[in-house]
């Protein structure tokens, strides 16, 4: 209890977490009843009368796989149930909610400052207008720097199984609302779907003078050579950050392109704890750690993921990869040091 007390009040830093992850089924039940909308997944013909109905629905994508279902309607992916949230997002206000309710979340939890992904293209597919979006992702970063002292901001996220003319045109349109976007990343489907496709893309966001991350999934067919992209091809010479990429320990090489450049790596230890065995996930979380690469400890997707927020995550690494108290500075440090964060911020956590 009292190192839960501990971890709670250590000053953090979130750099991987993706906004609309953070849609509890409370808010989402709220948002619906707000819109006028009746929610349910359309594949199955489900529909969700009840927040307690909605709620059951968020464990569907929490099974492990090898579990047996009763039936059909109960089996769903991660990415039908977080994409599904998306459907609520209309207006302004509902995106301000969204932001809101990830940031008195995680102020409670000592947060101080974070960088938050979102998926634009989620959201203009459906209608939803760029001013509607950013400005409540505008005004909610505002009013926590000003009520809850957490400052924020944002990386624009592209879905990597769209096209990467649909990026860079929503790159384009992204232009006017870079005073608050610091960089962007690849998310989604993975498979098949390499950096190297948006190699242009991310070209541009260097010459413009953005921060650049991405995704390398865990258990990806073609990790090793993802990985192998964004740390020498990607943006010219390589990206600022990688989003998971722990194969990268299977494979010493990567490890010293890694170490070398001093590329830093979001890990998100409950995330791969749901899916993959832990004999697999913790002595690669541990030896990326001893290879004095620099990991930072996230959440990515709390409320698909067991209600797990970043707190509860570093004690898990804390817990399971033996980390002492020392570890766990250093944990908090790389944080603030892998963070884009303008220096002035820096140097308020140190
Ligand atoms: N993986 C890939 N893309 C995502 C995720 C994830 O866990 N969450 C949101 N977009
Ligand atoms: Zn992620």
């Amino acid at each position: 209890a009292d190192e839960n007390a501990f971890m709670r009040a250590l000053p953090k830093v979130e750099l991987h977490v993706h906004l609309e992850g953070t849609l509890t089924p409370e808010l989402r039940w709220k948002l619906a009843q707000r819109n006028g909308m009746t929610l349910g997944l359309e594949r199955t013909g489900v529909t969700y009368t009840s927040l307690e109905q909605l709620k059951a629905s968020y464990a569907g994508a929490q099974i492990r796989p090898g579990h047996e279902f009763d039936n059909e309607e109960e089996k769903f992916t991660f990415f039908e149930a977080y994409y599904g949230g998306f459907e609520v997002l209309k207006t302004k206000q509902d995106f301000y909610d969204l932001a809101m309710n990830y940031f008195n979340r995680v102020a409670a939890i000592n947060v101080r400052y974070c960088e938050v992904f979102f998926d634009p293209q989620g959201h203009t597919n459906r209608g939803v207008s760029w001013d509607a979006m950013m400005g409540g992702l505008r005004d909610a970063q505002a009013v926590a720097g000003r009520d809850l002292n957490l400052y924020c901001q944002w990386i624009m996220c592209f879905m990597r199984d769209l096209s990467p003319e649909s990026a860079m045109e929503h790159y384009e349109a992204s232009l006017p609302y870079h005073d608050i976007i610091i960089g962007i990343g690849l998310d989604s489907d993975e498979h098949l779907r390499p950096p190297a496709l948006f190699a242009d893309l991310y070209k541009r966001a260097r010459q413009d003078g953005l921060f650049l991350t991405c995704h390398c999934d865990v258990a990806t067919d073609n990790t090793h050579e993802h990985i192998r992209q964004v740390v020498l091809d990607i943006g010219g010479n390589g990206v600022d950050r990688i989003d998971h990429g722990l194969n990268a320990t299977e494979k010493p090489e990567l490890m010293e392109l890694i170490q070398d450049r001093g590329i830093g790596m979001t890990v998100c230890p409950w995330s791969y704890l749901r899916h993959q065995p832990v004999d697999e996930v913790i002595p690669r979380i541990r030896a990326l750690h001893d290879a004095g690469i620099k990991i930072a400890v996230a959440s990515d997707d709390p409320a698909y993921m067991e209600d797990v927020w970043v707190a509860h995550n570093l004690l898990l690494v804390k817990k399971m990869c033996e980390f002492d108290d020392r570890d766990m500075v250093t944990l908090a440090r790389n944080a603030i040091d892998m963070s884009w964060g303008k220096e002035e911020v820096k140097t308020r956590l140190l």
